[in-house]
């Protein structure tokens, strides 16, 4: 086993608890200071861990929801259908309550909710072990479209490295394997990179801090330099020195929800990056399994955007308060990319250009 999947291992996002009757997760939240895995049980646990980013990144969550799921069923005491359907469907739209913008938790909760319609002739203790392949299933189907979304962002690395300098990548909050089952969306093709013989040196990655929950520093850059790759953080608000710097060759992100038009939802900070990257003409690639292309949402606009607490801006890694008490914070914890400002968005199943509706179509990406 490589060092590289040493670490993977480490910091695996979702796995099962003892027994199956838990979902062990590593906890976000003490990153990257304290490894600590935790078990969630109850609907309440993994409400919460979801909410409080203790589980985060759009296809990681789905994957906890779909454990949690199997989990809860597996507790369910009714023996007829009727009433184990009355309890998942509980909690699923307890946990789909948890946070709203990332799609990946609805879809993985559908799928969850499918395979038990289908399976609704077969006993009670039959569904639940459907239940638990279903989300294994959803897990390993992860890793793989990261690694192809991986093999084709690595190819548009290859076209841009002309010479020995390292190629300048710049990427935004955390679309790592800690977001995902392994690999990750926007570092999938940094990963791929080393794979395929490319040495750490022959790239360097500079991770935005990600203002005001530090995905960047705090996670993006932990995983980056354990796995050798040189890293450099910055303040979100020095992209743009950086952009004009000439520092930065191409630009990959992840996303929480991609509209039918193709405009993107990603994490906060994300849509000033993509207006930075066309002033400065860098290329920049949303990086989307097609879990999260929504094509029943039409445009951006329609995409709701999670407001979260105040103290996330004022308190949270502060010694003490930065802002007067009772003054009022804006917090949305997404922002969303207008399609004419990017240059493309990379699925598992291809790389897509305007007109994204068109480009989805063909991949065979419907609603
Ligand atoms: O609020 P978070 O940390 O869940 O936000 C995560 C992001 O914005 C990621 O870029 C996105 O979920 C893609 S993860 C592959």
């Amino acid at each position: 086993m490589s060092s590289l999947d040493d670490f993977f291992e480490k910091v695996i996002t979702v796995k099962w608890g003892p027994e199956k009757k838990s979902v062990d997760i590593i906890d976000q939240t003490l990153l990257p200071g304290t490894i600590k895995r935790i078990q969630i049980a109850t609907a309440e646990e993994i409400y919460e861990a979801i909410k409080k980013l203790r589980v985060r990144g759009a296809p990681a969550i789905g994957v906890c929801a779909a454990y949690g799921m199997a989990v809860l069923s597996n507790s369910y005491e009714a023996s007829d259908y009727a009433g184990f359907l009355m309890s998942f469907e509980r909690d699923k739209d307890y946990l789909a309550s948890s946070r709203p913008t990332a799609v990946n938790l609805f879809w993985a909760l559908k799928r969850m909710e499918d395979a038990v319609k289908a399976n609704s002739d077969k006993p009670i203790a039959e569904i639940k072990e459907i239940l638990y392949e279903e989300a294994d299933r959803i897990r390993e189907e992860d890793v793989a479209i990261s690694r192809s979304i991986g093999e084709i962002g690595f190819g548009l690395m290859k076209e841009l490295k002309k010479d020995e300098k390292p190629l300048g990548i710049l990427t935004h909050c955390n679309a790592g394997t800690l977001a995902t089952a392994k690999y990750g969306t926007a570092t999938a093709p940094m990963y791929m990179a080393l794979e395929r013989g490319w040495a750490p040196e022959d790239m360097h990655v500079y991770c935005d801090e990600t203002r005001p929950l530090l995905q960047g520093a705090r996670l993006t850059s932990f995983e980056l330099f354990h796995s050798g790759i040189p890293t450099t953080v910055q303040c979100d608000n020095m992209a743009s020195l950086l952009m004009k710097s000439g520092k930065v060759d191409i630009i990959f992100v992840g996303c929480d929800r991609v509209a039918a038009n193709g405009d993107a939802a990603n994490k906060i900070g994300t849509s000033g990056l993509s207006i930075l990257a066309h002033h400065y003409g860098i290329p920049m690639y949303i990086c989307a399994p097609s879990s999260t292309i929504d094509m029943n949402t039409p445009t951006g606009e329609e995409i709701p955007i999670e407001m979260r607490d105040k103290d996330e801006v004022t308190e949270m890694w502060y010694k003490e308060r930065m802002a007067p008490e009772g003054v009022d914070v804006f917090n949305p914890a997404f922002d969303v990319s207008d399609h004419s400002l990017f240059t493309g968005i990379i699925t598992e199943k291809g790389l897509c250009h305007a007109p994204y509706k068109e480009a989805f179509e063909v991949l065979g990406i419907h609603s």
